[in-house]
């Protein structure tokens, strides 16, 4: 089964329409209560770097699969999307408490913590694109 799935964030209804559908599609797949937090957390972050530092972007939800020795895996994956000014050191935001905006500085590191997999793609200028997954285990 494929389910793609985008939400346009451009606002705060975004936010919590993107956080809905990771909710809805989380618990579709199979995970327990404390991973669908987990989840919904991550996207609420990503959601909420869009809206103050990148809007208009977008949230897709995926549902991914791979074979691994014991069988195949589920999960889903996040794609956070946009086409603002990007990230000149991604090295930077990733260090706990580093935030330009008198925020906590800790929505990206806390993100890699609550998933299984994190990639942040950047050009200065062209955009954002963080990219993470979570294995139902
Ligand atoms: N999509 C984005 N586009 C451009 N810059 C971003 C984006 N997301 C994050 N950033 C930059 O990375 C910094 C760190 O982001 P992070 O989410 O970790 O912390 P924060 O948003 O500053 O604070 P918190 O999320 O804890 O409220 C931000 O202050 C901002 O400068
Ligand atoms: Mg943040």
């Amino acid at each position: 089964m494929e389910t793609q799935s985008c939400v346009e964030v451009k606002n705060e209804w975004g936010i919590v329409a993107a956080r809905q559908a990771g909710r809805t599609l989380s618990k579709e797949i199979g995970f327990g209560n404390v991973d669908q937090a987990r989840i919904t957390t991550a996207i609420s972050e990503l959601a909420r770097n869009i809206y103050l530092y990148a809007k208009p972007g977008e949230i897709c939800l995926e549902v991914v699969e791979k074979t691994t020795k014991t069988g195949l895996k589920k999960g889903i994956q996040i794609v956070a999307r946009d086409r603002g000014p990007g990230i000149p050191d991604i090295r930077q935001v990733m260090i706990d408490g580093f935030t330009t905006s008198g925020g906590m500085g800790a929505g990206l590191p806390g993100v890699k913590r609550l998933m299984d997999e994190f990639t942040i793609d950047s050009k200065t200028g062209e955009g954002t694109t963080v990219t993470a997954t979570k294995w139902l285990r």
